[in-house]
């Protein structure tokens, strides 16, 4: 069975170009419908269920659909009851180039976001690219590209399973280098590791293995690297959106903010006290559409 599906199963490699995409930064965001702690599958939802204020959420959702308006496009996806965590929309696919590699998500309680994803996407007009239920992968939650585009880094270890790298990587023929998560806080990469439009890594060393702190400092020198302390990374200061020389993230009440603003980003810190609660913050409930270097503020639009 081919990995790939679309809306229209006759497409062929001849008609890549008819894929979608996007001039400007673009998103997609699920609003907070259905949004609640109803099990617990991180460390940050014990001894949240139930606890997030439905009104307070959507008020804070708006904000950031507001904020993010402001300098990207932004399409919607509705949520579904029974899929409280639909919400946190960059987990059900990672995208590039009109391509989506669908998430095959590690949780049960996260398995039926899949079918309404796969459904937008298709209607869309993406080229949907599987990921087999049996190496779980779980989007931009543990990959992401570099603001060029042109590698890609995915995580292992709590959620998304090694051997789903390579496959999810073939979808754009890019390399891709492979870390380890070894802290249960940060079962995601994108709560501890953030490339930035500028070139420079804000990140957490302890949330990954040695060897893998040893390919981020390959990767990246001592003055791209932004280290965040403790209490900036369980703030959730690494889960932030970047467009451009844009950043939104969670008020953190730390310096992380004044770290970034150091380096040339306007930072826009807003309250999503309510998302904490489930295990994310501004980031995790947008998944980007555009290609990386249309969001970063590198590339020129397609002709
Ligand atoms: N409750 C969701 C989950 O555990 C939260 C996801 C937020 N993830 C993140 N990377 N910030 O899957």
């Amino acid at each position: 069975m081919s990995s790939i599906s679309t809306a229209t199963p006759s497409r062929t490699s001849s008609s890549f170009s008819s894929l979608p995409h996007f001039d400007r930064p673009t998103f997609l965001m699920c609003p907070p419908e259905w949004y609640d702690v109803n099990y617990v599958i991180n460390p940050w939802m014990a001894g949240n269920l139930h606890r997030p204020s439905r009104d307070k959420a959507y008020a804070q959702w708006k904000n950031l659909h507001h904020h993010l308006q402001q300098i990207a496009d932004v399409r919607l996806v509705h949520g579904q009851p029974g899929m409280p965590d639909m919400v946190f929309v960059a987990h059900a696919a990672l995208v590039q180039h009109g391509v989506a590699a669908l998430s095959s998500f590690a949780h049960p309680q996260r398995q039926s976001e899949e079918q309404p994803l796969r459904h937008w996407l298709q209607n869309a007009g993406f080229l949907v690219w599987e990921t087999p239920r049996e190496t779980a992968f779980e989007g931009e939650g543990d990959a992401l590209f570099n603001a060029n585009g042109d590698h890609l880094w995915a995580a292992h270890g709590v959620r998304t399973c090694r051997q789903s790298h390579r496959h999810v990587a073939d979808a754009w023929h890019t390399p891709v280098t492979s870390l380890h998560l070894v802290d249960p806080r940060f079962y995601h990469l994108d709560i501890c590791f953030a490339p930035l439009s500028g070139g420079e890594l804000l990140y957490f060393p302890s949330a990954f293995d040695a060897p893998s702190r040893a390919k981020i400092e390959a990767a990246y020198s001592p003055e791209k690297r932004i280290a965040v302390t403790e209490s900036e990374a369980t703030q959730f200061a690494c889960n932030l959106i970047n467009v451009g020389r844009h950043i939104i993230l969670g008020a953190t009440g730390t310096g992380v903010a004044a770290k970034l603003t150091e380096r040339g980003y306007a930072v826009h810190e807003l309250n999503l006290s309510e998302f904490i609660c489930g295990g994310g913050s501004a980031k995790s409930l947008t998944l980007r559409l555009s290609d990386s270097r249309i969001t970063a503020g590198l590339g020129q639009p397609r002709p």
